[in-house]
């Protein structure tokens, strides 16, 4: 089975990005051949800064290696560093119908908040599709929110083949992950680098304590039990603690007759900080050593790009030869 998943270098990643990505990322990586790899080309639509696409690029690769993707197992990539990527979008895009990107639930979206819409946004499936179908992917582990993008790749990929009438391309047969619960941000809604309520994996202890700190709770008085809906506080809880963990503190939450010391809001914010620390102090170590070691860095990337390109490189002949180039 071959694996296949990326994240975009966006911006500073946050435990949403851990819980509902890269730990998939790491358990599935003993489960087949994976392929990993930072969508920096992808990111282009947002970063419009050199030094600072680079710099986030490197960051995210430090983020999935310190988090347990193990490069003896995983390729670990720059999506950039694979020049059959450009090639497969241009000939992919050549039959991708336009009414199907400007349906696309992404793109509408970003157009219902008011984006003018470029090129590489109005595009960005293609790409993506491209990703995927590179190296004959069986699995793609995405969220919810990319589920149609994996649609679409495989309506492409079939009409690709139906055109050239061959098996050119394989259609990941899809598990995306429907199991993985949204993460709620700190007021509540998805965390999300766009709406700022994330806690962070990899910024300072102060501001992490910061963005935990100022999170929102209700009213309730530390005497009373505390309700358990609309509760992001609750619900970070028990993503950050082993269920053992939460079941103490989930009795404590549901406890009347406590005191602002034990029961209060801020003394639950410190129990999240606590299961934080637990979880992410060692990740955070290594992404310190990792970041002050670009060379390593570097070396993990090129040698994760060699073995993407060695999958590669059956398919894309597959497709020139197909298409007569
Ligand atoms: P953001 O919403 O912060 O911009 P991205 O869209 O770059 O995050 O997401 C990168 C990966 O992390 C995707 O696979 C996405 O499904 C996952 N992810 C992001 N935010 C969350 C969240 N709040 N809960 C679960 N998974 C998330
Ligand atoms: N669009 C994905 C995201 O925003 C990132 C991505 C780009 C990707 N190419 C991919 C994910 C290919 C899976 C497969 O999270």
């Amino acid at each position: 089975m071959r694996i296949l998943s990326g994240v975009q270098s966006s911006g500073r990643l946050h435990i949403g990005n851990y819980y509902g990505a890269i730990r998939e990322f790491v358990t599935m990586q003993d489960q087949g051949e994976a392929l990993y790899f930072i969508a920096n080309l992808h990111a282009l639509n947002s970063v419009r800064d050199g030094a600072k696409a680079r710099e986030l690029t490197l960051e995210t690769a430090a983020a999935f290696l310190a988090l347990g993707v193990d490069p003896a197992k995983a390729a670990l990539f720059r999506q950039s560093d694979i020049p059959e990527i450009p090639e497969l979008n241009w000939i992919l895009g050549t039959v991708v119908p336009m009414a199907d990107l400007e349906n696309a639930h992404s793109y509408k979206d970003k157009l219902a908040h008011g984006a003018k819409p470029d090129f590489g946004l109005f595009g960005y499936p293609v790409l993506m599709a491209a990703d995927i179908l590179l190296y004959d992917s069986d699995v793609v582990p995405v969220g919810k929110d990319q589920r149609q993008h994996l649609e679409l790749t495989r309506d492409w990929a079939g009409k690709f083949n139906r055109q050239y009438n061959a098996d050119l391309l394989k259609l990941p047969a899809g598990r995306t992950r429907d199991e993985t619960a949204v993460v709620p941000g700190t007021d509540g809604q998805k965390m999300s680098k766009t709406y700022g309520n994330t806690i962070d994996l990899f910024a300072t202890d102060k501001e992490v304590e910061k963005q935990i700190k100022t999170m929102k709770t209700d009213s309730t008085a530390p005497e009373a039990a505390k309700p358990t809906e609309n509760q992001p506080l609750y619900d970070l809880l028990k993503v950050v603690h082993a269920p053992a963990d939460f079941a103490a503190i989930d009795a404590k939450w549901k406890e009347a007759g406590g005191t602002g010391q034990t029961h209060g809001y801020g003394a639950f914010k410190k129990l999240l900080l606590d299961g934080y620390f637990a979880t992410f102090t060692e990740p955070r170590k290594r992404y310190a050593e990792l970041m002050n070691d670009r060379a390593e860095l570097e070396r993990l990337l090129q040698q994760g790009a060699a073995k993407a390109r060695g999958y590669a490189a059956p398919v894309i002949a597959r497709v020139r030869q197909a298409v007569g180039l």
